[in-house]
């Protein structure tokens, strides 16, 4: 991308995100965690993260809210570059990190589902609906006097996803939101960011491609360099650049390709076991 897309996208053009030939090394590491990194994110798109630990996603999420500024290349986030403007992007662009502890600072779990609405000036009344939509959307409803330190790992993971949910900005960004959940809570939060879709962008890393399986595009970071940036589809039928970032595909894929499908058209196994059925019913008709 040139400097005058980049001059378009902070002039309200509908690039959510921008990044290029983005560069990161920690102080004393001596392989880069990011490096050259190019990619765009339109506005309402659905972009999946994945690759090996390691491989730069974390990092990545980090430089987005300008916790970490780059040492190369250009990033903007709603036209704006988070490493100068960290307050102003963080209007538009809401994290979840990958240790949901980071994030808990308040005392009770209300005033941290709270937090983000409170710094936007949301008036009380409405900041009270909020935080108890938010709280109900994650399971956690009589959970507010809770003191944020005494609750498991996975009540934790849900009050920081709370949070961001109650204040649902224009980006979301998710370093893996479901690692801790049970299967349930994991399916009701897929659920909830799939009713976003459109409506927000939403980047979501991942270590599980069955949780991208609507994804517009996913990212594949290894190394720190972006291998790939391919949609479900192609990447599901992609056996050496899936084996090469240590990416295994969902079950109901695997079933897929097995049977001669098409791996990405099934997302679950009783909408592939409904396409298996009615093939058997037309042959032995
Ligand atoms: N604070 C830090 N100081 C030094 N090196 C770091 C730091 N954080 C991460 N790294 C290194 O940077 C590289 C990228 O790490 P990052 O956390 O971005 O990976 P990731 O893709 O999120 O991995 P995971 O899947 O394990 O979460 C790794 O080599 C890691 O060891
Ligand atoms: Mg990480």
């Amino acid at each position: 991308m040139n400097n005058r897309d980049h001059e378009g996208a902070r002039h309200g053009g509908s690039l959510a995100v921008s990044c290029e030939k983005l560069g990161f090394s920690y102080p004393d590491s001596a392989h880069p965690a990011l490096s050259g990194v190019s990619f765009e994110v339109r506005a309402g798109e659905y972009v999946g993260v994945v690759g090996p630990n390691g491989g730069g996603k974390s990092t990545l999420v980090r430089l987005l809210n300008g916790l970490l500024r780059p040492d190369q290349g250009h990033l903007l986030v709603s036209g704006r570059d988070p490493a100068t403007e960290p307050i102003e992007v963080r209007k538009y662009v809401g994290v979840l990190f990958q240790n949901p502890e980071s994030g808990l600072v308040a005392p009770f779990v209300e005033d941290d589902v709270a937090f983000g609405l409170e710094n936007l000036g949301v008036p009380r009344e409405k900041m009270r609906e909020r935080v108890a939509g938010a709280m109900r959307a994650v399971g956690l409803a009589g959970y507010e006097r809770r003191e944020p330190h005494t609750l498991s790992g996975g009540e934790k993971q849900r009050v920081a996803l709370a949070g961001l949910l109650a204040v649902e900005p224009e980006i979301l960004v998710l370093d893996e939101p479901t690692s801790m959940l049970d299967a349930a809570g994991r399916r009701e939060v897929l659920e909830r960011l799939e009713a976003l879709r459109g409506e927000k962008t939403i980047l979501h890393v991942t270590h599980h491609l069955e949780e991208l399986a609507n994804a517009d595009r996913i990212l594949v970071l290894n190394g720190g360099e972006l291998v790939a940036d391919e949609t479900p589809g192609r990447l599901l039928s992609d056996h050496d650049l899936l084996r090469e970032n240590r990416l295994v595909p969902p079950v109901v894929a695997r079933l897929a390709l097995g049977l001669g499908l098409p791996p990405a058209q099934f997302r679950t196994p009783e909408e592939l076991a409904g396409a298996i059925l009615a093939r058997t019913a037309t042959r032995t008709r």
